[in-house]
């Protein structure tokens, strides 16, 4: 990896150097100098922070290094989205523009990843058939279940597991289940909520920190799409169901080595939420 420090430009600020988490850049003798350039970890922050434009750095595109517009950054338009973004379960028929999906991708690509390993990736999914069957199978899944919790041994099963404090989560998706088969029958979709589009966000399967940088980059997706007019919503029961699934790990053709950690369906949404949403308080406790 190449790196070079434009002597005449530079004022010896050394921000380079106290940036530089990799110790790529280190103050010898009151000069920044690149003492360990394969070290680097393409993080740019050394171009980042030089005032003067002294860096050049060929592991980096500099075409995309801009000047931020501080102007741009307003703390009420970032509380309008995130206080403003909700769940979308009602999408309208219509398809998103494959550059509008990419564009949002583009965007959160620039999200955070540990070391900044950038090994996140997507895979979207906007064939309706392969949509249609993924919701099935999960959905033939839960009545099963629910099947299962009207007979013995599995009602006996079911008293048991309502006894614990833990069961809300069960019980919240079984009790309403004859409601929910009812409406699937009338087309209604309670997986994917008939989105027209499934973004999967994946890195490396078992890797130290895959899942933090898919699901930091997942928050991006449905922000970002939410200030694009797009909606959003997680669901966690695809994440849970790719985990044990293989056939459905083979139906979304997930690469090898890979492993997803975040699901998120799109689409324009139905209707608009105009309010915003109600929150506990958040549990805080000042460790001092
Ligand atoms: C990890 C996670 C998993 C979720 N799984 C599902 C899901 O499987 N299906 C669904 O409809 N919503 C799912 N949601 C959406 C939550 O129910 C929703 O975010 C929450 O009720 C708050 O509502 P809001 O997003 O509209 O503000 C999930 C959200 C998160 C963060």
């Amino acid at each position: 990896m190449k790196i070079r420090w434009i002597e005449e430009k530079c004022i010896k600020c050394m921000l380079c150097v106290k940036d530089c988490i990799s110790a790529v850049w280190r103050d010898i003798d009151g000069i920044p100098k690149i003492v360990a350039p394969d070290d680097c970890n393409r993080c740019s922050h050394c171009l980042a922070v030089c005032p003067q434009g002294a860096i050049e750095h060929d592991g980096l595109d500099h075409m995309q290094i801009k000047k931020t517009d501080a102007a741009l950054i307003n703390p009420e338009v970032y509380e309008t989205i995130a206080r403003g973004r909700r769940s979308v379960r009602r999408y309208k028929d219509k398809n998103i523009p494959d550059e509008l999906i990419e564009k949002v991708i583009n965007l959160v690509n620039h999200t955070p990843t540990a070391s900044n390993s950038q090994n996140v990736g997507y895979l979207v999914v906007s064939d309706k058939k392969i949509l249609r069957k993924i919701s099935n199978a999960i959905f033939v899944f839960s009545t099963k279940i629910f099947y299962f919790t009207k007979k013995f041994p599995g009602n006996l099963i079911y008293k048991i597991i309502k006894l614990f404090p833990v069961s809300d989560t069960i019980t919240r998706y079984i009790e309403p289940m004859q409601y929910y088969i009812d409406e699937t029958k009338k087309g209604r979709d309670f997986i994917l909520h008939n989105a027209p589009v499934l973004i999967l966000v994946h890195a490396p399967k078992g890797a130290i920190f895959s899942n933090e940088n898919c699901n930091i980059s997942a928050g991006n997706i449905m922000n970002y799409a939410y200030s694009l007019g797009l909606g959003t919503c997680y669901i966690g029961f695809l994440n849970l169901s790719l985990k044990y699934s293989k056939k459905l790990r083979n139906l979304i053709k997930l690469p090898k080595g890979r492993m997803i950690y975040a699901c998120i369906i799109m689409g324009y949404p139905a209707y608009k939420h105009a309010n915003t949403a109600s929150r506990k308080k958040p549990a805080i406790k000042w460790v001092r």
